[in-house]
């Protein structure tokens, strides 16, 4: 096991009913920028539930935030921000709306262009607007992490940064928000978490037992309830078990001590970036292909994970890892996400998408950095 520090600040309040435990997690009389996104929240009335859990508070409205939140659209956040000296920032939605808020929360002590804060890793903060979430679709984690990925759609951009000063104060997780999701983001939202975990866990094998256990843990409960979920039940537990294994898929606890790969995320921004697909979609199209890529150094983990989590029996490695990776694309199938780019009508320009992930990124990707660019170029032409 690798040496870590670990630190997460977030302070989670889950359950029924618990946005009306606002008031006691913001202070009196702190101006709030209560930030959103294309308005779901006002159809299914959390936003009702948040104003009146707050009657003693100033609060800005700050709605619009796109998924895949859009550059520009945060700019006008930051500027109300700083014009009306926000206390705390309030995003209430899914990742996007808490990642576009985590940029507005940084960007607003900045004096400088925010782009900047995706650009240049090397700039260093000391202060950020405290952040709140109230999440609304469990899939990305980033109500419990320090990460956040914004796209520039005028540049074909989309690029991640993370800084600690952006951990939300708290987050709200009340799974009964989520009942009003469309099938879609839920089929995003059990998919997301299962590659966040195999990101961290589908690496190295360097017997870190701890971390690994957990990571089938929320692999195997992403399984049992996933079926359930895509098909709409409104079972408070399945939700629940759901949303939980979302947030502890990248709260960064299964990360600590492994070697963690991501490549099949980068490779995933530049397709979302490029042809508009869904985050969660890219990952079900690339994951599979850069598992067979990288086969033989992912082997002992792909033998894991068809043992400990698709109950596989044999007892030779390389057939069960070949057989996991088999499984776990006819889960992917089985919640009707399609694997394949020409499931989608995208004929790709895989040299181009290569060259532009390579443009933004000056090293190789993944655990072993064995991602070049014509691994890439082979990777997306395996899955067209
Ligand atoms: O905008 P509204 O009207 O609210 O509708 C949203 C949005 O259209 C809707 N929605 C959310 N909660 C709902 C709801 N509709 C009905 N009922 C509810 N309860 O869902 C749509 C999608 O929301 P979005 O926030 O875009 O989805 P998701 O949570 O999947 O976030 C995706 C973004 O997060 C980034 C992705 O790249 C992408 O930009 N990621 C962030 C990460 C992080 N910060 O750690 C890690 C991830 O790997 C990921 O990259
Ligand atoms: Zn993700």
């Amino acid at each position: 096991m690798h040496n870590f520090t670990y630190h997460n600040p977030v302070k989670i309040v889950f359950g029924k009913n618990s946005i009306n435990k606002l008031n006691e997690l913001i202070a009196p009389k702190q101006k709030i920028l209560l930030a959103y996104g294309g308005g779901s929240i006002k159809s299914n009335g959390v936003y009702q539930q948040i104003i009146s859990a707050l009657p003693d508070h100033q609060i800005f409205e700050f709605a619009g935030i796109e998924a895949n939140p859009e550059y520009d659209t945060l700019v006008k956040a930051i500027n109300i921000c700083k014009a009306e000296k926000i206390d705390l920032i309030l995003a209430v939605g899914g990742g996007s709306v808490i990642d576009g808020c985590k940029l507005v929360a940084l960007a607003s002590h900045y004096d400088g262009e925010a782009w900047d804060i995706l650009t240049n890793p090397t700039l260093e903060f000391t202060k950020a607007i405290p952040l709140g979430t109230v999440l609304t679709l469990p899939a990305t984690g980033s109500e419990m992490n320090c990460g956040s990925v914004i796209s520039r759609r005028s540049i074909g951009a989309k690029l991640a940064f993370g800084n600690p000063l952006v951990y939300p104060k708290f987050s709200i997780l009340d799974p009964e928000v989520t009942y009003t999701l469309p099938k879609r983001q839920l089929q995003n939202g059990v998919i997301d978490p299962f590659i966040h975990v195999t990101e961290q866990y589908l690496t190295t094998d360097i017997n870190t037992d701890i971390q690994d256990g957990f990571a089938e843990s929320v692999l195997r409960t992403l399984v049992k309830v996933g079926k359930d979920i895509v098909n709409g039940s409104t079972n408070y537990d399945t939700r629940a078990n759901w949303m939980w294994a979302a947030t502890n898929a990248l709260n960064g606890i299964i990360g600590v001590g492994v070697d963690q790969d991501w490549a099949t995320h980068m490779i995933g921004h530049e397709l979302t970036a490029a042809y508009g697909l869904d985050h969660a979609q890219t990952l079900a199209i690339v994951a599979p292909q850069l598992w067979r890529f990288q086969f033989e150094a992912k082997v002992s983990k792909l033998a894991k994970l068809g043992r400990n989590v698709w109950g596989l029996e044999n007892l030779e490695d390389r057939l069960v890892a070949t057989q996991a990776i088999i499984l776990t694309e006819e889960f992917f199938h089985s919640l009707e996400v399609a694997t394949k780019l020409s499931d989608y009508n995208i004929v790709i320009e895989a040299e181009k998408i290569a060259n532009t992930l390579f443009a933004h990124n000056s090293t190789n990707l993944g655990e072993n950095k064995a991602i070049n660019k014509e691994a890439v170029i082979e990777i997306l032409t395996k899955a067209q």
